[in-house]
């Protein structure tokens, strides 16, 4: 596996791997787990190249969030791609992703404003303009994002069609389920904030969710089964339940109740210091 840290070395070492054949991007922020190597082992099942990203945005953090303490460990993660048969990590430092002067910032409104972008203003477009400016570094065939992260999944595929990329077409955006512990409790980079006491307390999250799950398909009225999702949260020991939500899986408008599209229930909540997001499908055509 070659690293790169500069563009005109990306460039080159992209260029050596196109002739291969179709050529995968992962976006991460490193400190790897299991969920990021699933995305992996997708990218490397449906292309000839794997090129994973590590960059740690500073744009999609808020004044108060944990961009300073957020994990950074390079070395161990660059073993981890290795092992995986990555061809290629792209990390660049800041300022070769935003030299002095840089000025746009791509905004995709409605999808990005609601759920976690209601908590986190300016996060979206954090993450749409990073991801579209690794799309213009990398030139994807098809890139790999997991279902962890629902919105942000369904911001990048708006900011796709809606600019017309072609590398990655939106169609070419790949979307992995997300991967849990054996507990159910969805892996993050964030878990290892978690003391241990909480980190056992956390596993209610999917439990709750599960359980609401359940209750919505099985015709429960979604305020009635969305109230006892909050409520078995704070009695298990969450602080405060900033969402949960039963949304349109694509558009993420919220539902009052299950229709013939897609759903998803979504929720983010905080315990300790730590905030918490996770979400799963719903309905008999559940996404
Ligand atoms: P990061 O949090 O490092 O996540 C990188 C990718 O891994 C995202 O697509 C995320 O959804 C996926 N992922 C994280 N945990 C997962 C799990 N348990 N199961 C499946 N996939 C999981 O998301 C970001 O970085 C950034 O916002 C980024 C897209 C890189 C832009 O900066």
């Amino acid at each position: 596996m070659q690293t790169v840290n500069r563009l005109p070395q990306l460039r080159e070492a992209v260029d050596r791997l196109r002739p291969k054949g179709p050529l995968a991007l992962v976006p991460t922020m490193g400190a790897l787990h299991e969920g990021h190597l699933a995305l992996v082992r997708e990218a490397k099942a449906r292309s000839a190249s794997v090129v994973v990203s590590i960059f740690v945005n500073p744009t999609q953090f808020g004044p108060n969030e944990d961009l300073a303490t957020y994990p950074r460990q390079l070395a161990e993660d660059s073993h981890l791609l290795e092992a995986e048969g990555v061809d290629l990590l792209w990390a660049p430092p800041v300022e070769e992703v935003y030299p002095k002067g840089f000025a746009t910032t791509i905004s995709v409104r409605g999808i990005s404003e609601g759920l976690c972008g209601a908590s986190r203003p300016g996060h979206f477009d954090g993450v749409a303009t990073v991801v579209c400016k690794l799309f213009n570094q990398v030139r994807p065939d098809l890139a790999v994002f997991g279902e962890k992260d629902w919105q942000q999944l369904a911001v990048i595929r708006r900011m796709a069609r809606d600019l017309d990329l072609t590398q990655p077409h939106a169609e070419a955006i790949i979307g992995v389920p997300t991967v849990r512990e054996a507990d159910g409790l969805a892996q993050s980079s964030r878990n290892r904030y978690l003391s241990s006491e909480d980190r056992r307390r956390a596993a209610v999250l999917p439990q709750a969710m599960g359980e609401a799950v359940r209750q919505i398909e099985g015709g429960e009225p979604v305020s009635t089964a969305l109230r006892m999702l909050k409520q078995a949260l704070t009695n298990g020991g969450f602080a405060s339940v900033d969402y949960a939500e039963l949304a349109d899986a694509e558009s993420l408008a919220p539902l009052g109740q299950l229709g013939e599209r897609p759903a998803r229930l979504l929720v983010a909540a905080g315990i300790g210091r730590t905030r918490l997001i996770d979400n799963m499908p719903i309905g008999p055509r559940g996404a």
